[in-house]
Order: structure tokens, then sequence, then C-alpha cells
């Protein structure tokens, strides 16, 4: 895997190559069927790796989550199976890809890790902890050790408040060190994102979209938390400024030693950044493994068709 994601590869897997397309087009031609039942290789990619003794950060245990939608009756309301028998690990130290076109259940996933989905059925376990429905003190204990970064970094940041007051703002809550300490630790955070000192009196409108990202990576650093999960951090970006921010990640993932959950709809994306892959497909996981196995070797029709996707916007014959 190569240290740094270079901004052209960056720009080629990101400019919005239509992959919904490319996946119609395989299923028309009978290379995909997204109705079959699983097979053995699916069966397979549905269960996690055994723990060898390490205590995974975070735990999905055959969890699903099934929406009612206001279309269908009222006797017959529609669902949608978001997600389906996922489990899921995240251990110390280790960045876990997921990926998948939209709406295969990524966010469903990450708001599940994060608290913001109970699950309809199945388990989450944080540090071997039983927390599937999650009291306030567990909340607020695990919003200490669990950052997530979302995919709009204006939607993330108050826009009233100025940069300082928005890194300062979760340690106060934590009541993370002294005054002084903590005013320290907002310098030493917007160095780490490598934004200039000048930014810290700004407000969120006066950054720009790149430069408002950092800011939201600083914010979920602050309490050191031993993991992150980034929900598509670089897809409302500029296409000039997502080599950046993911580089940055990959750096600070090494320098701190972090976990990861990585989300991207787009494989190259996730490829760079991850150690497995999840590759998911309409809530269900179709393939999993180390990222250089998966990305390699394939086994799933699904993936062939995503990593196929990528490369046929510079070579339109490809994956045909
Ligand atoms: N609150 C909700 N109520 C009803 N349906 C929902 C809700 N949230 C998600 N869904 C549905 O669940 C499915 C999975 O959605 P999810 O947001 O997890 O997909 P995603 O993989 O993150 O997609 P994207 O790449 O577009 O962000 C979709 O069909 C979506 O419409
Ligand atoms: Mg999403």
């Amino acid at each position: 895997m190569s240290d740094s994601f270079n901004l052209k590869s960056a720009e080629a897997a990101s400019a919005d190559l239509d992959m919904g397309d490319a996946l119609e087009r395989d299923a028309q031609a009978g290379r995909i069927d997204f109705d079959a039942a699983p097979t053995d290789q699916e069966i397979e990619a549905q269960k996690e790796r055994p723990d060898n003794g390490q205590t995974p950060i975070f735990f999905l245990d055959d969890v699903s989550v099934t929406f009612k939608t206001r279309t269908g009756s009222l006797i017959h309301p529609n669902r949608v199976k978001a997600v389906q028998h996922l489990s899921l690990k995240l251990f110390p130290g280790e960045t876990v890809g997921i990926v998948g076109e939209s709406g295969c259940g990524k966010s469903t996933t990450a708001n599940v890790i994060c608290g913001l989905q109970v699950p309809t059925s199945g388990s989450v376990y944080f540090e071997g902890e039983d927390v599937t429905r999650r009291t306030a003190s567990q909340r607020f204990k695990i919003g200490a050790k669990l950052s997530v970064v979302f995919q709009d970094p204006a939607t993330a940041l108050n826009a009233r408040m100025s940069i300082h007051d928005q890194l300062m703002d979760p340690m106060i809550v934590h009541k993370y060190g002294s005054e002084q300490e903590r005013e320290e630790r907002v310098h030493e955070l917007i160095g780490m994102v490598g934004l200039p000192e000048s930014v810290l009196a700004a407000l969120p409108g006066q950054l720009s979209g790149g430069q408002r990202q950092r800011v939201a990576i600083a914010r979920a650093l602050s309490l050191k938390p031993t993991a992150i999960v980034a929900d598509e951090p670089t897809s409302a970006l500029d296409v000039s400024v997502r080599a950046q921010i993911l580089n940055l990640l990959m750096d600070l993932k090494k320098e701190l030693n972090l976990s990861m959950i990585f989300i991207s709809h787009d494989i190259q994306t996730v490829r760079y950044i991850s150690d497995r892959i999840v590759v998911m497909n309409k809530g269900r996981v179709v393939e999993r493994g180390e990222a250089k196995q998966v990305f390699e070797h394939p086994q799933n029709a699904y993936t062939k068709t995503l990593l196929g996707a990528a490369p046929s916007l510079l070579h339109p014959d490809m994956g045909k």
C-alpha cells in the first residue's frame, strides 16, 4: 500500500463515477442477480474474524435494523431492511473500511455504532460491555472514546461559535484537564490538522470546506478518543481537497494509533486507508477480508463490479 494517497488518483477516484450505472448494466447482463439466495461465499462473509485474545473496541453482534416507511398502509406498512444480520468488530489500531453503493446501509451501521440508532435485533458491545440500549452514563463514557466525523462539516459545526470555542466545547463538557491544559490542547489540535492559529478566531462560515472538515476532525480528536467513525468524510468536499483530507486522516491514524471505521461509496478511497474491508449490498455483507485480499482477489460478483466501476471512468471499455 502506498503511504500517501496522491492527488491524481484521488481525483480520478472521486470524480463522480457512475457506479449505479455500472451495477445496473451488470445486473441487466445477468452478471449480478440481486435477489438470488446468498452464496456459500456470502454466508462466510457474514462472519467476523476471531478475537485472538484481543477485546474489540466495539462489536456489533448479528445486528439488523428495519425502518417502517411512510408509504404502505397502517396495517401493512412498508419496511426497509437497512441492515441485515451484520457482525462487525473494530480492534485496537486497525482501520476497517465499509464500502457499498448509496442506500446499502453504511450510515445506518455508523449510527448503530455511535448509539444514534437502536438495532431492531442483535446486540452492541463496547469494550466487552453490552451497550445495545445505552444509558446516559454509558453514552457519556463512550462519547469520550468514540468520535464521529460526518460527511458535511457545515452541519457538524455550530455556525455561530468561533473555532476556538467549538474545540473547547467537548473538553468543557467532559471536564478535560485544567483550563490551561484545555487552552493548550486547542492550540495543539489546530496544529495537528494543519491549520494556522489565526483560524481559531474565525466562524465556520469564514473557512473553506476543506478547512471546516479539518476543524471537525480536530474537534473529533479533542478528547483523545480510541476510535473514530468517519462517514464519507471526503464526499462533500471539493475534489482538489479530498486527497488532502484523506492524507491527513491517514497521518493522524498512524501518529495517534487511532482505530477507525472509514465509510465510503467509493472503493478506491477506502482502499488506501483500510486494513480490512467490508463490502455491503442491500444491508448485507457480501464480502470481507484483508484489504489487499479483497482488492487483488475479490470473490464476489458485486465487489468485482464495484472495482470495475472506477477504472471504467478512465477506460470506458473496462468492466463491460
Ligand atoms: N430514518 C429512516 N427511515 C426510513 N428509512 C431509512 C431511514 N434511514 C435510512 N433509511 C433507509 O435505509 C436504507 C439504508 O440507508 P443508509 O443511509 O444507511 O444508506 P447509506 O449506505 O449510508 O447510503 P448513502 O451512500 O446514500 O449515504 C436506505 O434504503 C434508506 O432509504
Ligand atoms: Mg450514508
